[in-house]
């Protein structure tokens, strides 16, 4: 089986710099979940993807066969470019706008024997006025723009996933002519071309499994649909969400089962959640690990690069970036922490910060086992803290210490005896 993959077009109706092929849903470019879906069809399988000159270098592209379409002149055109590639003999068309496909939703095509058979859907009637293609009298599609208010009734519309005899396209994709309202080659028009007991077109009812993405809106929606999708699986696996709809997840994180998740939590990128760990409300958490028991939030943001050990706890108002955190930590109270390794058993008090940029570039904070970091210290890096250091609160850290010292750094106290009095007296009150 050869796929192809139609990833050409403009995408003009997104209104947006990023091209349609990338925009991302859950984290992960559109054209990506195709591509991976395809793969899962069989090892052998060939992919090739229709795309514009500039985007064939792109490495989401490694590995693929790339036709290029010089001039976006319609899906029919596209399909033309990819000829020269084909191997086999049975080819699936697919359009790279449907992010929510899965290999197995192809099914009822991959068994037809059919010249030309394709996937139609029944769309809910919320979402009737979507601009599909609509399937007229069960054997020929009418594109929307072209359809009569009739026709845009009809809630039997093309999905775009279509399965050809190769021979068949190959001598009829030359004949579809552009006489339609966008002078484009509609790949819908090959059906006026098979005889009717040479094509097929299966109705079925998942919708979502094809929703086409065209517009921003159709963007939000593929995103909530694959939200709940990710939301579902990490509750079967026995995650406990107070407000699944609140907690916002990407397409590959991972989350142990025993985990519990509050209200209004961002979950990006690279996440891998151990068991047993607390996220409390309002936590944003990107590209990083926290391990088993411990306890993040509320108000947290652990960012690029941060692994929060066994039983630490991150508390409110911090930011943790690219920074190991021992086992048993406690770093509570609106603290920045950032290119920093902290060892076993640290506490470190409220306000605390790693200076870790000397306006040129980044330097590292190395604290030992048992420190205990006042409120409200500064660390200045490049700087290491010996095992079991206590450091006063308020201080200025600008050199290393050795095992357990006690390092203070802050300006003496002056007490002036009745000098409240004073004070008062001169501002009258
Ligand atoms: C298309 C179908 C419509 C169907 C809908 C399903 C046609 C003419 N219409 O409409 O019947 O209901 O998908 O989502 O096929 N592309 C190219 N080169 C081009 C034009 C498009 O590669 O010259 C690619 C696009 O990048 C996109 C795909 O083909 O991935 C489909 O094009 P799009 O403009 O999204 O078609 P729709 O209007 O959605
Ligand atoms: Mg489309």
């Amino acid at each position: 089986m050869d796929f192809i993959i139609l990833a050409a077009g403009n995408g003009s109706r997104m209104h947006s710099a990023t091209p349609k092929i990338f925009q991302e849903i859950a984290g992960k470019p559109c054209i990506a979940y195709i591509i991976e879906e395809c793969r899962k069809f069989s090892e052998a399988a060939r992919i090739i993807v229709v795309t514009k000159k500039e985007f064939a270098n792109h490495e989401i592209f490694k590995d693929i066969t790339i036709a290029i379409q010089n001039h976006p002149l319609g899906t029919a055109d596209a399909v033309k470019s990819a000829l020269p590639f084909l191997k086999s003999q049975s080819i699936i068309v697919m359009y790279a706008d449907m992010p929510l496909i899965q290999i197995q939703d192809l099914s009822v095509l991959i068994k037809d024997m059919h010249k030309i058979a394709l996937i139609a859907a029944r769309i809910p009637q919320n979402m009737i006025n979507m601009p599909y293609g609509r399937i007229i009298d069960g054997s020929r599609i009418v594109e929307y723009k072209d359809a009569t208010d009739e026709q845009r009734k009809i809630d039997i519309i093309n999905t775009g996933i279509y399965k050809f005899d190769h021979n068949f396209l190959q001598e009829n994709i030359i004949n579809i002519h552009n006489n339609n309202s966008s002078n484009e080659y509609y790949l819908t028009d090959i059906l006026d071309l098979a005889d009717a007991n040479d094509k097929a077109i299966y109705i079925v009812d998942n919708y979502w499994a094809f929703h086409g993405v065209n517009t921003m809106q159709d963007l939000i929606r593929a995103e909530a649909f694959m939200q709940n999708k990710l939301r579902k699986q990490a509750i079967a696996n026995g995650v406990k969400m107070l407000d699944p709809n609140s907690v916002y997840l990407s397409h590959n994180t991972v989350i142990a089962h025993d985990v519990v998740i509050e209200q209004n939590v961002v979950l990006k990128g690279n996440v891998e959640i151990q068991s047993g760990v607390f996220i409390k409300a309002f936590s944003y958490i990107e590209n990083s690990i926290i391990m088993e028991n411990a306890k993040v939030g509320p108000f947290a943001r652990i960012r690029d690069g941060a692994l929060l050990s066994s039983s630490s706890e991150i508390g409110n108002f911090v930011e943790v970036k690219n920074s190991i955190i021992g086992e048993m930590n406690k770093i509570k109270h609106l603290s920045y922490i950032g290119d920093a390794t902290l060892g076993a058993c640290v506490n470190v008090g409220a306000g605390t910060i790693t200076c870790n940029y000397d306006g040129f570039k980044k330097h590292k904070t190395e604290i030992g086992n048992n420190v205990m970091v006042g409120a409200n210290c500064s660390l200045v890096a490049p700087i290491k803290i010996g095992d079991g250091t206590v450091i006063a609160a308020g201080s200025t850290i600008t050199e290393n210490t050795g095992e357990n010292t006690l390092a203070i750094a802050r300006s003496r106290q002056e007490n002036k005896n009745d000098g409240a009095i004073k004070f008062r007296r001169r501002s009258k009150c």
